[in-house]
């Protein structure tokens, strides 16, 4: 499939004087695994505040799925089908891991009148459900042995893992992932990769993400958005954005770290 699942269409937003992100444009494939790189300072992590309803853009719309969601509160956004984590993590330090998932669940309990009594039997299923889920995924993650101490007790990329283990609770349609494997060490980091694609692979997930690492974006997108400054400066697959002057000079001229 190669619709559009989300585009940002002439996107705009200034803090104070600075221009954080300017006229972006891009689209990203329903199914795809899309890297959005760029020096530091790009504006990528101000582009995922907007996209996921964090902020709002100063102008230009953004569409998932064909819908606007610009201006959409982010729970909103999240309940279309949209999920990221953070560049620093967000997880509830003061409970367990295994609450920590469970919290992620977004799933409604029914508001039809069905009767008490099966309304807590189906609340029973629902949580038996979800826990087992949770474990699944805490195992994938190489989590599982810390389901029951406390977040806060979870090294950098432990908690970093758990964040990404926790939206995908919630049975998303797109990710975006804000440098998913930094402080992640690069065992459990290579897992995490590998679930994606098995995830995408399976269940048609998309995957946008933010990555340092040149070696994995190259191995592992199918497609690379680059920032620079403000503005998307070059989008095409992994071999082509490598060679492209403009993405080199965005590198190598200093305009950020
Ligand atoms: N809330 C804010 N108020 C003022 N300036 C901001 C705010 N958020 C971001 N900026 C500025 O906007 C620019 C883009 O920042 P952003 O965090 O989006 O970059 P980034 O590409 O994610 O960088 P990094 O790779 O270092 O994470 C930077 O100059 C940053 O200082
Ligand atoms: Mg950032």
């Amino acid at each position: 499939m190669s619709d559009a699942i989300l585009s940002v269409e002439g996107v705009s937003k200034t803090f104070g004087g600075l221009r954080a992100v300017e006229l972006a444009r891009f689209t990203v494939n329903a199914g795809s695994i899309t890297a959005l790189i760029g020096p530091n300072g790009a504006g990528k992590t101000t582009l995922f505040d907007l996209i996921s309803g964090l902020t709002k853009p100063d102008q230009g719309a953004i569409r998932l799925q064909g819908r606007r969601i610009d201006g959409l509160q982010p729970h909103t956004i999240a309940q279309l089908g949209l999920a990221r984590t953070f560049q620093l993590t967000r997880v509830f330090a003061g409970l367990d891991v295994l609450d920590n998932m469970l919290l992620a669940n977004p799933k409604q309990p029914r508001e039809h009148l069905i009767g008490l009594l099966a309304r807590a039997r189906e609340g029973h299923d629902a949580e038996r459900t979800a826990r087992a889920r949770a474990l699944e995924l805490l195992q994938v993650f190489g989590l599982e042995d810390k389901a029951h101490d406390y977040a806060g007790n979870l090294s950098g990329g432990q908690r970093k893992l758990l964040e990404a283990a926790r939206i995908l609770m919630t049975e998303p349609k797109i990710v975006l992932l804000d440098e998913p494997m930094a402080g992640v060490n690069p065992t459990l980091g290579h897992r995490l990769l590998n679930h994606i694609e098995t995830l995408r692979r399976e269940r048609g997930i998309t995957f946008l993400f933010v990555e340092h690492d040149m070696d994995v974006v190259m191995r592992r997108a199918d497609r690379v958005i680059v920032m620079a400054q403000g503005s998307v400066i070059a989008d095409g697959t992994p071999d082509a954005v490598r060679a492209d002057p403009r993405v080199i000079d965005a590198y190598l001229g200093g305009t950020g770290a």
